[in-house]
């Protein structure tokens, strides 16, 4: 199929309508087969506990066209699994990897003209959703889901991929509670974080990042993905808490530090620890690897590195992953899921 006509290098982090989204419906105890809609607008019933009690679960991974031609997606069966962990949490129907996987082969091949081309830096982004259809005006449990899966070409999330932008620490409004849902992909998660969000933008920062909701003092995470930073002495050092999201690109980073040599620490990380990080990234399926070049907090503000320019450590994680993710660089853990 010819590609479509889209200005690929100059895409950004916008919904497209492509040709199809993928359904299927789980009904008296079982999941039907996988349909194809051509129509972005789907009829819900209006007691849904997606739209009142927030039974509403994503995610969010990526397909690239590779040197070779292949087409492939990166780790979908690691978003399988985190799906399931947050149906779990959700007390929401699960969906196997098995029909997951079978569900992503059959969307990507239906819109495989809107994957960009190998060489524009641009990837399919692929989103699954699970939302409890079945109606309920007391407080519980559907028993009906929808899974969804959605593909839309993509860009860069925050304007400009590896240039550098700026974060801030607020900590009037919590985002994620110690042993609520911040370890799920749950779409309450970001309803909690749209007006923090909202006034760090306002106040010129693109990116806001979280601390935990108990001491307000332990590093967290940013609203869109991890944090990261490397040390003077080449450390790579990321938060660990239950109310973060377990991050496939960072666990994967993780594997390509060690590679590289670098120690990795993952563990409990301060405020005032900034002070000590020579470069900071935020890391995940939308954002790759965005460098952070300061971090507000209070009067404080922490900077790292050279204005306007990506550290030399974060380039180079930055050219693995993505070298294995174009096919550039040896695919040697077997990440690569060719469609
Ligand atoms: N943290 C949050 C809050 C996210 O929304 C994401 C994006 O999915 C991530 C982290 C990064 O996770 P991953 O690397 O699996 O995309
Ligand atoms: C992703 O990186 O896939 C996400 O879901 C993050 C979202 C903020 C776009």
């Amino acid at each position: 199929m010819a590609k479509k006509d889209i200005a690929w290098s100059e895409l950004g982090f916008s919904y497209m309508r492509t040709n199809s989204i993928a359904r299927i419906k789980f009904k008296d105890g079982k999941w039907g087969a996988i349909e194809l809609l051509n129509d972005p607008i789907v009829p819900i019933h209006v007691a849904a506990t997606c739209l009142h009690y927030g039974q509403a679960a994503f995610e969010g991974l990526k397909v690239f066209e590779m040197k070779n031609g292949d087409i492939a997606a990166f780790r979908p069966d690691e978003n399988a699994i985190r799906m399931q962990n947050t149906a779990d949490r959700l007390l929401m129907e699960c969906v196997s990897t098995e029909l997951f996987l079978e569900t992503l082969n059959v969307i990507v091949k239906d819109n495989i003209d809107f994957v960009p081309p190998y060489g524009t830096g641009a990837s399919l982004y692929v989103r699954p959703l699970l939302i409890g259809s079945g109606a309920r005006i007391g407080v519980q449990p559907a028993d009906e889901y929808d899974f969804y899966i959605l593909v839309i070409p993509v860009g860069p999330y925050y304007k400009n991929g590896l240039s550098p932008i700026d974060a801030w620490i607020q900590t009037e409004y919590d985002r994620a509670a110690p042993n609520g849902l911040g370890h799920v992909k749950a779409g309450g998660n970001y309803a909690a974080a749209l007006y923090s969000d909202k006034l760090g933008k306002k106040a010129g920062f693109p990116i806001s990042l979280y601390v935990d909701s108990r001491e307000h003092k332990y590093i967290e995470e940013f609203g869109t993905s991890n944090f990261i930073a490397i040390t003077k002495d080449k450390k790579y050092v990321t938060s660990d808490s239950h109310s973060i999201l377990p991050s496939i690109t960072n666990k994967s980073l993780m594997t390509l530090a060690k590679d590289l040599g670098m120690q990795v620490e993952r563990r409990k990380i301060t405020i005032e620890e900034l002070e000590n990080f020579v470069e900071v990234g935020s890391v995940g399926t939308a954002t790759v690897i965005t460098p952070i070049s300061s971090i507000a907090y209070g009067e404080k503000v922490y900077k790292f590195g050279e204005t306007g320019k990506v550290g030399e450590t974060l380039e180079k994680l930055y050219n693995q992953l993505q070298g294995i993710q174009y096919g550039d660089v040896e695919d040697k853990y077997g990440w690569m899921y060719k469609i």
